[in-house]
């Protein structure tokens, strides 16, 4: 992708001006992002996925007296023939993982690394329905689907900011608001992580959220330590050869011993490798790993079913990633990870990237031994499916 191409999506900025003074930073509100955008998925088809077992779903609703409830799927018919007129909010999680045309929006943030992408929330909601004022750690894409949306937005917050009373669903005590856009459909806002928001809807409508994620730094120090740990052996410990032989008063920690605990944990923080290969793995692990399922396959029914014209695809619940080890190269795919020869790297990015895999990209990678064990391996484990077709 071309950083110094306009684009329609970010309203006719590149996405090296979004990325240098939107992104992460501030607000942006995108006319006619998608210009004559029409939903593909219906309120009916939304709420039929809601009834669905493997589906995360949510309904919030608030009341005169100003408190929220939150109801949380799989729902029943019965269910949706007892809400009222107005003010409720449907909202359905990883569409984009169950409806393929839902999937294909993503492909226009491609100008965002891919691992950073969490999934299409989609929301419907009755007049004057909204999921209150609230915060969230994520950038956020709010895509107006379907008929119109205020939005408000307001102050920066914290995990400090006062929050109002309610049980499951944190709603911020105190809005400071800073804009105000009504969105129709195919009206696109970029909110930076943490801005305050409150989406309310001007009469029924539908939103999608492309989310992004990023671990938290806790998350990033305990999942990163556990992993280092399979790694260290038993006999790898504090040790304080070599220092003062006695201490002026034995009960103290002196600073000699901060200092060799420092080198002991820095030995593995510079461990790049390491580093690079648990952020692949930690980043590329499914929402749903029980949607990531494979079976086995001979190496002549592979090459077989690729002369006879089928496709593979990424399945859309594994995550695919690769990154450079040195010489080496190495795929991160749905948790897992392979280390392979650099000189595979183009067929890397293709699995990566490409809309389908076939007899013709796929082309000399078949005829490697390397590439075609990659690409059956990657079969086996769930993350390349055959296309329906
Ligand atoms: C919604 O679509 O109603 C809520 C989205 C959000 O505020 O994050
Ligand atoms: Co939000």
């Amino acid at each position: 992708m071309n950083a110094d191409t306009p684009l329609q999506l970010l309203g006719g900025l590149t996405a090296r001006e979004f990325l240098r003074d939107y992104w992460q930073q501030k607000p942006l509100l995108i006319r006619q992002a998608i210009p004559d955008f029409e939903t593909p998925l219906s309120p009916d088809e939304l709420a039929g996925l809601a009834l669905e077992e493997e589906v995360e779903s949510r309904i919030i609703a608030s009341d005169e007296q100003g408190s929220w409830q939150l109801r949380r799927g799989p729902f029943k018919e019965e269910d949706f023939a007892t809400l009222p007129e107005r003010e409720w909010t449907l909202l359905v999680q990883a569409v984009d993982q169950f409806v393929p045309e839902v999937a294909e929006l993503m492909e226009s943030f491609r100008f965002l690394p891919s691992w950073r992408i969490d999934d299409v929330m989609i929301s419907y909601a009755t007049p004057g329905g909204g999921v209150g004022p609230h915060y969230d750690n994520y950038d956020v894409f709010l895509l107006q689907g379907h008929g119109r949306r205020r939005w408000k937005v307001g102050q920066r917050c914290t995990s400090e900011s006062p929050l109002q009373n309610n049980p499951d669903i944190k709603i911020l005590a105190e809005f400071e608001q800073t804009d105000e856009w009504v969105l129709e459909p195919g009206d696109m806002l970029y909110l930076p992580p943490q801005f305050a928001h409150d989406g309310i809807a001007e009469d029924e409508c539908m939103t999608y959220s492309i989310g992004f994620r990023a671990p938290s730094t806790s998350e990033v120090l305990t999942h990163f330590t556990d992993f280092l740990t399979q790694f260290i052996p038993e006999e790898e410990r504090y040790s304080d050869a070599g220092s003062e032989p006695v201490q002026a008063d034995p009960g103290q920690i002196t600073q000699d011993a901060v200092d060799r605990l420092k080198l002991l944990i820095q030995e593995h923080i510079n461990d790049d490798r390491m580093l690079m290969a648990w952020f692949g793995q930690f980043m590329t692990e499914p929402r749903y790993p029980e949607l990531v399922t494979g079976e086995s396959l001979e190496e002549s029914d592979l090459a077989q079913a690729l002369d006879d014209g089928a496709c593979l695809v990424r399945n859309p619940s594994a995550r695919l990633a690769w990154s450079k080890m040195g010489e080496d190269v190495m795929i991160f795919a749905s948790g897992q990870s392979r280390l392979l020869p650099g000189y595979l790297q183009p067929l890397l990015t293709l699995i990566c990237s490409a809309d389908a895999l076939h007899q013709e990209n796929l082309g000399k990678w078949l005829d490697d031994e390397a590439g075609q064990e990659l690409v059956r391996e990657l079969i086996e484990q769930g993350s390349l499916v055959f296309a329906d077709e």
